[in-house]
């Protein structure tokens, strides 16, 4: 295993007067109300434990005020925690000198706002090529680096213009240009695209994730959009009043809600963009490996099933039914595999959205063959699994999965956010 880039132990943060005289109380369990009203002091964060990996999107998530912002700004130090630890890339951030902190804001981590933070009398170069400048970087290079990232991020032709020229969408795009400019190994991006348009935000996510596959930066990703932290992150924490309620990857958090505030966001959730096909399928319930067709009719017999998917050492050959089998042994002038045999039943791969395959899965009279890019059979996808997940999530787990197949809603049906 790598080593984690950030690492974030114990951390404690207390608003107020005298943090620390307070610290008992909230170590005890008393809530962030009850904090308040007995001592004035708001319980910002309250022993968070996590580790962020190189090179991973982390999302953030939570409702407003859960402490989001509060916990990144302890990132780069702009915030002083009440107690903890936060280590980055083996560097205790609380250790620092003030100027070693300077230097470790300029050159580690970059921010992207919510409302974007551009400067208003500068052109939309300047605000790039800004965080170059405070590098010290002389005007050419920097001019040459800017042009380069505003040319990635699709701003060519706007340099000149400043900032309240420009829409939402391409406002988001030079503070993303600008954080990228810097060269900073960790992005941190609080509420970056939430202030945008559902279309436009939904371009900007794919336009990160498009991103992030070239440069490999860590990326830090607020957002109190679940929607929004399922697409973009790999994995997810979610904080509630202060406190860490779970984390891990999007899958975990749709299919094992830790608690009611966690099933609450993932209830509006449209699960099958969500999930994957992989995360659904079932081991294929027949495979059939026999090499002639009366040998494929006897290894059917034997089961249980009507139907099966023949393999060879070559990967996935075709869907049989028993049906067919017997057909094809009773014409005695074929003997051998052939074309007409299998039924014509629409593959799909392991990694695509349920969505995608949603049509093709209901109206196949089969469990539809889940088959990988080296064309080996994976698994089977069945009806009543996809429509299994359009039903409530429940966080009891696998105890409450009822053999009943649940109606599926109207996949068109989207949230729009
Ligand atoms: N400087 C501050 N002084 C006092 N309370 C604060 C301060 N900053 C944040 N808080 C409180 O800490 C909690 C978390 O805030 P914040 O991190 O901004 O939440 P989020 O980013 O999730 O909306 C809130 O209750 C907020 O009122
Ligand atoms: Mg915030």
């Amino acid at each position: 295993m790598t080593k984690p880039l950030i690492e974030i132990t114990g951390l404690y943060k207390v608003f107020g007067q005298a943090p620390h005289s307070v610290m008992e109380k909230v170590k005890r369990g008393d809530s962030k109300d009850k904090v308040l009203a007995e001592t004035g002091h708001t319980v910002g964060l309250k022993d968070i434990n996590l580790n962020i990996k190189q090179g991973e999107i982390f999302v953030i998530m939570g409702l407003s005020g859960s402490g989001k912002s509060t916990l990144i700004r302890h990132f780069n130090r702009l915030i002083d925690p009440t107690e903890g630890k936060i280590m980055v890339e083996g560097i205790d951030v609380m250790q620092l000198s003030s100027k070693e902190l300077e230097e470790f804001r300029r050159h580690k981590m970059s921010m992207v706002f919510q409302r974007f933070g551009l400067l208003p009398h500068r052109t939309v170069m300047d605000n790039v090529a800004y965080g170059l400048e405070i590098q010290g970087i002389e005007k050419g290079e920097r001019y040459k680096r800017a042009q380069n990232w505003l040319d990635t991020v699709g701003l060519k032709g706007y340099e000149k213009q400043y900032p309240a020229q420009l829409s939402g969408g391409q406002q988001q795009r030079v503070g993303l240009a600008r954080a990228l400019a810097t060269d900073a190994e960790i992005l941190l991006m609080d509420e970056a695209f939430s202030a945008l348009d559902p279309l436009i935000r939904s371009e900007m996510q794919d336009q990160l994730i498009e991103l992030q596959e070239k440069l490999h930066k860590t990326i830090i990703f607020i957002t109190h959009d679940l929607d929004e932290a399922l697409r973009i992150g790999d994995r997810i924490a979610i904080l509630k009043d202060g406190v860490l309620v779970q984390q891990g990857t999007p899958d975990e958090i749709l299919l094992s809600p830790a608690d009611d505030y966690v099933e609450a966001f993932v209830k509006d959730v449209n699960r099958a963009r969500a999930l994957t096909v992989e995360t659904v399928m079932q081991p294929p319930a027949l495979r059939i490996t026999a090499s002639t067709i009366e040998e494929a009719l006897q290894q059917m017999k034997r089961s249980k099933h009507d139907y099966g998917y023949h393999v060879t050492e070559e990967g996935y050959q075709g869907l049989v039914t028993q049906e067919s089998l017997i057909d094809a042994v009773e014409d005695d002038t074929c003997d051998d595999w052939h074309e007409e045999i299998y039924e014509s039943v629409p593959v799909v791969s392991p990694d695509t959205a349920i969505e995608e395959v949603l049509t093709e899965t209901i109206s196949s009279d089969y469990s539809l063959p889940v088959v990988d890019d080296e064309g080996n059979l994976q698994g089977e996808l069945e009806r009543t699994a996809v429509a299994e997940i359009f039903s409530e999530p429940s966080s009891e787990g696998e105890e409450n999965h009822s053999e009943e197949p649940k109606k599926p809603t109207d996949p068109t049906l989207d949230k729009a956010s």
